[in-house]
């Protein structure tokens, strides 16, 4: 029998939650619960790159329902993707594992590590999955650069240079300039997921500095000692309506690879032998929704994206954002 999973939160984001629920095989898309009204009005101009194609008609027929206590009464889910804003993030998660729920939860985690912890450590009282959708760590980009340095195919990795650019967000909550300042800049909406990427795969860094900030633009600098590697992370808020890519370029022993989101699909590959281009497809956020139902399905922890990593990213923010220049 297929999983009954939720999405509270019908934005920007939890419109892409929802349509790939809905495209997966094992999941039912039972309800959507958001505390806005006429939540379908401008819905074709909602949402990112994921939202391309919404099923709206299927949507439509779907359960809304105001607050999670009502859905859980009245259909009853087995998990719940949240994609509200920050400032709810904890509130709801906490409300959703206390009602024995699993739980997909929108990045950042929680804004302290305090809370984070607690939610952690309420999903294993429980005995339900928690993970934070760090899409980054399920995009075939960024996966193939995870694996080249992993497997060390074109040797150790001397430098990683990273850039996540956008306009600053216009939609939703960012429209409302109190609960804006609740959302953590540009460190905690863009760069924490280059930051979360790198922790991922090279773990911790001994050395973080911040070489450039300008209001909401970062260059920061990680280094691994014991490896001899930098990290260059830089990016931030351009001015609204921007055009939004990310970019890395990653130079190891015996080869460089290099892949830019305005170029999707190729990854750009130089080595001795020449260069070379390597095809790459699937979507990041169908790919994240799969695995986290492979692990509601398997009662597996969320081995490729735990929330204690996902906690670490958040102190790794915190310390850069507290180191800042004001
Ligand atoms: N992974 C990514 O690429 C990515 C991109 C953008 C945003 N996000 C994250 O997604 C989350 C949501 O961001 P967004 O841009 O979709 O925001 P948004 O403002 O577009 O949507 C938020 C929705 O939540 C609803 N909401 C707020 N409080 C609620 C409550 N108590 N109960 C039910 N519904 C409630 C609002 O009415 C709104 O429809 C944030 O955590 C953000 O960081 C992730």
């Amino acid at each position: 029998m297929k999983k009954k999973m939720a999405v509270i939160g019908f934005g920007f984001m939890g419109v892409v939650h929802a349509k790939n629920i809905l495209l997966n095989e094992t999941l039912e898309l039972c309800a959507i619960i958001d505390n806005r009204k006429n939540i379908f009005d401008g819905i074709e101009k909602t949402g990112n790159s994921g939202s391309l194609d919404l099923p709206v008609e299927r949507l439509k027929q779907v359960p809304v329902y105001k607050s999670l206590e009502e859905c859980v009464a009245k259909d009853k889910p087995d998990a719940v993707s949240i994609c509200v804003p920050l400032f709810m993030h904890y509130e709801l998660a906490k409300k959703a594992l206390t009602l024995d729920l699993d739980v997909l939860l929108e990045k950042p985690f929680c804004p302290e590590i305090e809370q984070c912890q607690e939610l952690i450590d309420l999903a294993n009282e429980k005995n339900k999955i928690l993970m934070v959708a760090h899409c980054i760590r399920f995009a075939p980009a960024w996966e193939f650069l995870a694996d080249c340095i992993k497997d060390r195919r074109y040797g150790r990795l001397k430098l990683l240079s990273t850039t996540r650019m956008g306009g600053e967000p216009t939609w939703g909550v960012w429209q409302d300039e109190k609960i804006k300042k609740t959302c953590g800049g540009s460190l905690l909406d863009m760069l924490i997921h280059d930051i979360d990427f790198v922790n991922s795969c090279l773990g911790n860094s001994d050395d973080i500095k911040i070489n450039l900030k300008s209001d909401e633009y970062w260059e920061l600098c990680f280094g691994y000692n014991n490896d001899n590697t930098k990290v260059s992370i830089k990016g931030g808020f351009l001015h609204r309506h921007s055009v939004f890519a990310s970019e890395y370029a990653a130079t190891f022993e015996c080869g460089s690879i290099r892949f830019n989101s305005l170029q999707p699909g190729v990854i750009h590959i130089g080595t001795d032998s020449g260069p070379e281009l390597v095809n790459i497809s699937g979507d990041l956020y169908s790919n994240e929704l799969n695995y986290f139902s492979n692990c509601i399905e398997s009662r597996k922890k969320p081995e490729k994206c735990m929330p204690h990593d996902s906690m670490k990213t958040i102190e790794i923010c915190q310390k850069i954002r507290n180191s800042a220049p004001q």
